[in-house]
C-alpha cells in the first residue's frame, strides 16, 4: 500500500517521467528477470522505482552487493536504499552520458531498464542505450520491459547500433498488460544461465551518436 501511494504521489508530480500509474507486478519481475542468475553478476537496473524487480532477483538467489539500481527519483532512490542496503543505489538520469560507471571497470552481465522508453525522445533512447552498452559485456543482454505492442527501441536505432531485439514474453497480470524485449548486440549471443562465467570485458562502445543527419532527434 506505501509502495503504491509513494507510486502515485510521485506520478503525479511528473506522470511522463514514471510512465505507469502503478509498480509492475510481480508477475512481470519474475518475466524480466527469468532469465538472469548470479552468473550474470554485476546487474544494473535502470528506472527501479520502487524495487519489484531487484526483489524478485534477489529472492531469486541474486547477491544484493551485486546490484546497481539507478533511479532519478529522490523519493523512490530513497525507498530503494532503505530496502536494499547491500546494493549501490544512483540517483542519477540514466540518458546522462557517461554518468554511470557503477562497477568501475567491470562489466554487467545484464541490465534491466523499467524506462519508459516509449515516451522519451529518439535521442534520449540512444543515449540510455550507448551508457548501458558500454557497461555491459559483450554477451550482455538488456531487457526492457514495454506497454506497447511492438519494441520501444525504434528499429532505426536497433539497426544504427547492430542490436537485436526479441520479445520473450507477455504479461497480462499487470497495470497495463506488459511484455519484454530482450536486446543484444548483433555479433553476440546472450549469456547462457549454464554457461561458465565470462571475463568482465567491455567491448567496442556502441556507434557515437550523430551530430548532424543520421537518426533525427525527434
Ligand atoms: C515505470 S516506473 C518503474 C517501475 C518499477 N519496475 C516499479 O515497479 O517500481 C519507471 C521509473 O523510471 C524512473 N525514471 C524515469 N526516467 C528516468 C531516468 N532518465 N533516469 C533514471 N530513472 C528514471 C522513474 O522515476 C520511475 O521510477
Amino acid at each position: 500500500m506505501f509502495e503504491q501511494l509513494t507510486f502515485l504521489r510521485s506520478w503525479f508530480t511528473n506522470p511522463w517521467r514514471v510512465g505507469a500509474i502503478a509498480p509492475s507486478s510481480r508477475q512481470l519481475a519474475s518475466l524480466i528477470t527469468v532469465e538472469i542468475t548470479a552468473r550474470h553478476a554485476p546487474v544494473i537496473e535502470l528506472g527501479a522505482g520502487t524495487g519489484v524487480f531487484a526483489r524478485r532477483l534477489v529472492a531469486n538467489g541474486f547477491p544484493e552487493d551485486r546490484l546497481a539500481l539507478v533511479e532519478r527519483d529522490p523519493r523512490f532512490a530513497g525507498m530503494l536504499r532503505e530496502r536494499f542496503p547491500q546494493a549501490r543505489v544512483l540517483e542519477i538520469d540514466a540518458a546522462h552520458p557517461a554518468a554511470m560507471t557503477p562497477f568501475g571497470d567491470v562489466a554487467a552481465g545484464a541490465v534491466i531498464s523499467g524506462l519508459p522508453l516509449l515516451w522519451l525522445p529518439r535521442r534520449s533512447v540512444m543515449r540510455i542505450l550507448r551508457s548501458a552498452f558500454g557497461n555491459l559485456r559483450a554477451d550482455g543482454a538488456f531487457y526492457q520491459f514495454t506497454y506497447g505492442l511492438r519494441c520501444p527501441v525504434p528499429a532505426p536505432v536497433l539497426d544504427r547500433f547492430e542490436l537485436s531485439a526479441q520479445r520473450i514474453g507477455n504479461c497480462l497480470v499487470n497495470v497495463p498488460p506488459a511484455s519484454v524485449y530482450r536486446i543484444t548486440r548483433r555479433r553476440y549471443a546472450p549469456v547462457a544461465a549454464s554457461a561458465p562465467a565470462r571475463a568482465a570485458s567491455r567491448p567496442a562502445p556502441l556507434e557515437r551518436l550523430p551530430r548532424t543527419g543520421g537518426i533525427s532527434a525527434d
